[in-house]
């Protein structure tokens, strides 16, 4: 009986092509359709960022004044480039020139957030790198390098990414709170209100399943019982984290549902049901 390969492999060859695995020409040998999720993935994402990329610089249909709706691809609007009324902390900064993002303050942010999100990772490692694409099939890379070096080394700062998210989501439920308003002034609620606060909670709720939001509440602890109220937001952000894809897919629905629905009442296209106001 021969012994077991223990050296490493050989740079230049990983993965199924390495020196330690069996001789096998094929890339992979499943034959279920193991290409499926990624292409979805990539489709996915794909329409996300074509359709959030053209939303955040049309500058057009982002504010409703009747009842204080903004979407939240243009909060905080800061500038004094954004329609009377939208401003809800002041325009601190002057005239945009049109290929600045009104949303310019915290869309950078978001989408470090994101790129450096731990289910997001994976998907686009799969989808987009096909590093590996799927259990058992060969990746394309001679070398693995890891997250070692730039520009991989960056997704070790998602941690300070969920901090300024956490500030993020507190702006979009101030908006939320803003966005139950009436015509004529005072409390008003219509589909709108529903649908910015229905985002606003699933923000919140993607926010602090984050993997790194459970290590903050409960990571470097000897022992629980010493710690009772980290240890109850401990359960409590590994509940949510079981939902962690779940919870991101849904976020990117509701971005867009609530985007659009805004635009659609801020350009006429259709009005706002009221329930009340
Ligand atoms: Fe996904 Fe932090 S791991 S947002």
């Amino acid at each position: 009986m021969s012994a077991a390969p223990t050296s490493a492999p050989e740079t230049g060859s990983t993965g199924v092509f390495s020196k330690s695995r069996a001789a096998i020409a094929a890339r992979t040998l499943r034959t279920d359709r193991w290409w499926v999720p990624p292409l979805v993935t990539v489709l996915g994402l794909a329409a996300f960022i074509i359709y959030a990329t053209i939303r955040s610089f049309m500058r057009d249909d982002y504010w409703v004044p009747d009842y204080h709706y903004l979407t939240p691809f243009y909060s905080p609007c800061i500038s004094d480039s954004c329609v009377a009324g939208s401003s809800h902390f002041g325009t601190p900064v002057g005239e945009l020139p049109a290929w600045i993002p009104l949303g310019f303050l915290v869309l950078p942010f978001l989408l470090l957030f994101r790129l450096t999100c731990y289910y997001y990772r994976k998907a686009y490692y799969r989808a987009v790198w096909f590093s590996p694409p799927a259990c058992a099939v060969a990746e394309p890379h001679a070398k693995y390098t890891g997250e070692t070096r730039l520009p991989l080394i960056i997704q070790n700062a998602h941690r300070y990414f969920f901090y300024i998210a956490g500030i993020v989501a507190v702006i979009n439920t101030y908006d939320a709170v803003l966005s139950f308003h009436a015509k004529d002034g005072g409390f008003g609620i219509g589909l709108g209100t529903i649908i910015i606060t229905g985002n606003a909670i699933l923000l919140w709720a993607y926010t602090l399943s984050c993997h790194s939001c459970r290590h903050i509440a409960g990571g470097r602890l000897k022992n629980f019982s010493a710690h009772p109220v980290r240890y109850w937001f401990w359960t409590q952000v590994s509940k949510l984290n079981t939902r962690h894809m779940l919870l991101a897919w849904t976020t990117l629905g509701t971005l867009v549902l609530t985007d659009f629905y805004v635009m659609l009442v801020a350009g006429g296209t259709i009005s706002d049901p009221r329930i009340l106001g």
